[in-house]
């Protein structure tokens, strides 16, 4: 499996055609609609709210530059009506993850199901070593779970991020080849990534630090450890509270030294 960014870069320029839509890659002309959408307060309802001036100018800059990154246009007027990505899933390395936004005007016809029905089905297709994908959304986010839930996705993991629920979708299907099946590798491929970084962790002057036994901390040693425990795997963190950078390290249940990230927000 290739990580999803060297994947994307092999096969980008790509265009996808459906039947109403063409995706093709944002240019500097698509700069209008970047900013419409970024600014909209119905669009970014639950994508934290309309984006500053700052920001808005690096995304029209940074959008045409960027591999997996799609203008939505609807065929039938010629006008790009939303925005679609795919791209590295910073939550998860290995695993892609599919972002898409339209213009209210074009809400309610179908069209937003089917540019994710096609992105979807084309990294699965087309890209068969880019790993699993998965759209993430709010729980409160009732639009974007009905459209991936009429594609037949599936919820497979709930979190909590920049505040609020997140609802982690991918393809469902009962093939021995659905996304579940390659999920279900990435859940190892991440265990084998926090024990390379548990190694590399261990291996510095903090991590040298952490005793190798964590029963042998007295009471108020083992207060000053950082709170954070990550239900996932069930790990506690064994380091100091307050660590920078949030690059936890613990203990895997077979004893090997892991380490994660707390916060993957972009
Ligand atoms: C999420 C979002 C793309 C959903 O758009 P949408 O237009 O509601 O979703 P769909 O394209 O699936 O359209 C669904 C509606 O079209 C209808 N529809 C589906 N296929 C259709 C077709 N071929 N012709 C006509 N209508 C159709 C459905 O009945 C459905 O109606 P309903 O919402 O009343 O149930 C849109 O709300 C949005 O851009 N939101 C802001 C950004 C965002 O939150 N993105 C998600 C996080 S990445």
């Amino acid at each position: 499996m290739k990580p999803a960014g060297i994947a994307l870069d092999s096969i980008w320029p790509t265009e996808l055609r459906t039947e109403r839509l063409l995706l093709r890659p944002v240019t500097p002309e698509d700069a209008d609609v970047v900013r419409e959408l970024l600014t909209d307060e119905r669009v970014r309802t639950y994508l934290g709210g309309p984006a500053l001036p700052e920001r808005v100018a690096a995304r029209q800059a940074a959008y045409p530059q960027t591999p997996g990154v799609w203008a939505i246009v609807r065929v039938a007027d010629g006008r790009t009506v939303g925005l679609a990505g795919i791209g590295a899933d910073p939550r998860c390395e290995g695993r892609a993850e599919v972002s898409y936004q339209l213009l209210p005007s074009a809400w309610g016809g179908g069209l937003g199901r089917e540019a994710v029905g096609a992105i979807v089905g084309w990294w699965t297709a087309a890209v068969p070593d880019g790993g699993p994908v998965v759209a993430v959304t709010q729980a409160a986010n009732a639009r974007s779970r009905r459209l991936l839930e009429s594609l037949g996705m599936v919820l497979i993991d709930e979190l909590d991020e920049h505040g609020s629920q997140q609802c982690v979708y991918t393809p469902g299907g009962d093939h021995d080849d659905s996304d579940l099946r390659w999920l279900r590798l990435t859940a190892s491929h991440l265990d084998e990534v926090e024990r390379r970084r548990g190694a590399q962790a261990r291996a510095t002057a903090a991590g040298q630090r952490l005793p190798e036994d964590r029963t042998a901390l007295t009471a108020e040693e083992a207060a000053r450890l950082c709170p954070a425990h990550h239900g996932t795997y069930g790990r506690i963190c064994a380091h100091a509270a307050g660590h920078t950078p949030a690059l936890h390290l613990g203990r895997a249940p077979d004893g090997a030294w892991i380490a994660w990230l707390e916060n993957f927000a972009a």
